[in-house]
């Protein structure tokens, strides 16, 4: 696939001497905003119109991916294996795959070790799609698994390590299922953007009266919009403090080109086997203040 002008092999070409197909995005911003990318890969993702060109809401998806990619790359050079054991990511709730085309185009077609990604997607549509694109570009080190998130977990189509995993607005606790994934694979870099979660806040609405009752503090989700909103911050809380007491390393921030959206929550996890006692009992501790004992399943921690 053709690239855009970058420092990478094979950007010196002459434009003019190049295929039609092959010809660089139009200058300027356009082209700065694409440096390294193959043009012909984000046409196939509709991030580039067929004649090349950027409109506003791909340049926002590109910038958001651009962003997230800045997080990614790091972790996977860290959690490179040393001794040629390949190097895995999966990304749950993969959708069209963007996060991975683009992670193979910028970062593994050039790696130089073995590696695997995965793309784990409920809808077969989208996986028989993206299974076509892989194998026109070329990417043979990307498989796409038609699966849930929790079937992946035990599927004997995933290894039983896997180094780095996403999971980029995957909907509802399917997020949660990526953590049990994570979990259970012993990742060294889980790398989530959260969707809304809808099970919290179902959880405050039934024992919003018993609540309101009990504390003054069950206003922070008395009208139904805060219920959403609060509830939103409170799982992310606890995913976060669910992954602290298995021994990762947290950092919460935000990306850009989310500004308008709730969903713009980055959270990274480093496993650095840590004790997670405190982490356990103040998680357990928010359950009870909260009135959310029916969730301790969910946000399971190990037994101290
Ligand atoms: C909002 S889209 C995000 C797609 C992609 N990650 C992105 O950011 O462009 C969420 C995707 O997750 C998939 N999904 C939802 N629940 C899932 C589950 N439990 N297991 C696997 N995929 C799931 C949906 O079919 C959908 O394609």
């Amino acid at each position: 696939m053709a690239r855009t002008a970058s420092s990478r092999p094979g950007s010196s070409r002459p434009a003019s001497s190049r295929p039609a197909a092959a010809r660089p995005a139009p200058a300027g911003a356009a082209e700065s905003a694409l440096a390294g990318h193959s043009v012909e890969l984000l046409k196939a993702l509709h991030i580039l119109t067929r004649e090349g060109q950027l409109n506003q809401d791909s340049r926002r998806k590109l910038k958001q991916i651009q962003h997230l990619y800045q997080f990614i790359e790091p972790l996977l050079r860290e959690s490179t294996p040393a001794d040629g054991v390949p190097l895995t990511l999966v990304d749950h709730g993969a959708g069209k795959s963007y996060l991975g085309f683009i992670l193979y185009d910028l970062f593994f077609k050039q790696f130089e070790q073995p590696f695997k990604l995965w793309s784990i997607e409920t809808r077969p549509e989208l996986i028989e799609k993206s299974r076509e694109l892989a194998r026109s570009a070329g990417f043979a080190g990307m498989e796409f698994l038609n699966l849930s998130v929790a079937q992946a977990t035990t599927s004997p189509l995933l290894p039983e390590r896997i180094d780095v995993v996403t999971a980029l607005h995957a909907c509802n606790t399917a997020t949660d299922d990526a953590i049990d994934f994570a979990l259970a694979k012993r990742a060294q870099h889980v790398v989530l953007v959260p969707c809304c979660q809808a099970e919290v806040a179902a959880a405050f609405r039934q024992g919003k009266a018993d609540a309101l009752a009990r504390s003054s503090l069950a206003e922070l989700w008395r009208h139904p919009l805060h219920t959403r909103e609060f509830g939103s911050q409170v799982t992310n809380v606890l995913r976060c403090l669910r992954l602290q007491a298995h021994g990762y390393q947290i950092t919460v921030t935000e990306l850009v080109g989310w500004e308008h959206s709730m969903k713009n929550e980055l959270i990274i996890a480093t496993q650095k086997h840590q004790p997670g006692k405190a982490a356990a009992r103040r998680l357990n501790e928010m359950l009870d203040t909260l009135g959310l004992q029916v969730l301790r399943e969910r946000f399971a921690v190990p037994q101290t």
